[in-house]
């Protein structure tokens, strides 16, 4: 029994070092846990009381209206870490399926470095206020599906 376990072991050992897509995950999650969990926490519950939003339950939702998606690589957190495009692309996909799976979009398409890479060079001056207006916006579809159905 003991040398069946163990040969599982090994075999499970093997498939994960063999595995790319994997060992990408777990790059992301580590860039995440030394770039972003500081302030956003391991559960990505963040410090609602600090200003530090929380991604669960919210997170996909910006992806289903106009300007979400830029908003989230722009907030200073995204924009302004030491992450390259594509770590950057990697950490914000890993996000978003990590803390807020059941809110995205159908059509949800991850992001790409090349995506990405302006509009991290222009973020708004008022980061907060285009946070508000995405919030009414999300609520308003809100309210409209609800009508709808
Ligand atoms: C120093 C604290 C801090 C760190 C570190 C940080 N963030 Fe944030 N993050 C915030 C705050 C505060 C907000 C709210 C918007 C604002 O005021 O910037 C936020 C908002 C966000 C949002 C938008 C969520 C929403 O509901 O509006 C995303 C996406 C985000 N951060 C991603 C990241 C990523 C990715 C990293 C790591 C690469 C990161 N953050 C690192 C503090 C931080």
């Amino acid at each position: 029994m003991s040398v069946r376990f163990l040969s599982v072991a090994a075999l499970v050992g093997l498939m994960l070092a063999g595995s790319p897509s994997l060992w990408a995950t777990e790059q992301r999650q580590f860039d995440y846990m030394l770039n972003c969990q500081g302030c956003h926490l391991p559960d990505g519950s963040g410090n609602p009381q600090r200003q530090v939003p929380a991604f669960p339950g919210q997170l996909g939702k910006f992806l289903s209206v106009p300007g979400g998606r830029a908003y989230l690589v722009q907030v200073p957190g995204s924009a302004l870490s030491g992450l390259s495009d594509d770590a950057l692309a990697g950490v914000l996909n890993w996000m978003l399926v990590t803390f807020s799976a059941a809110e995205l979009p159908a059509d949800f398409k991850p992001y790409t470095g090349a995506e990405l890479h302006a509009w991290r060079q222009t973020s708004p001056v008022d980061i907060e206020r285009v946070r508000r207006e995405l919030l009414e916006r999300i609520a308003h579809q809100e309210q409209q599906q609800r009508k709808g159905t």
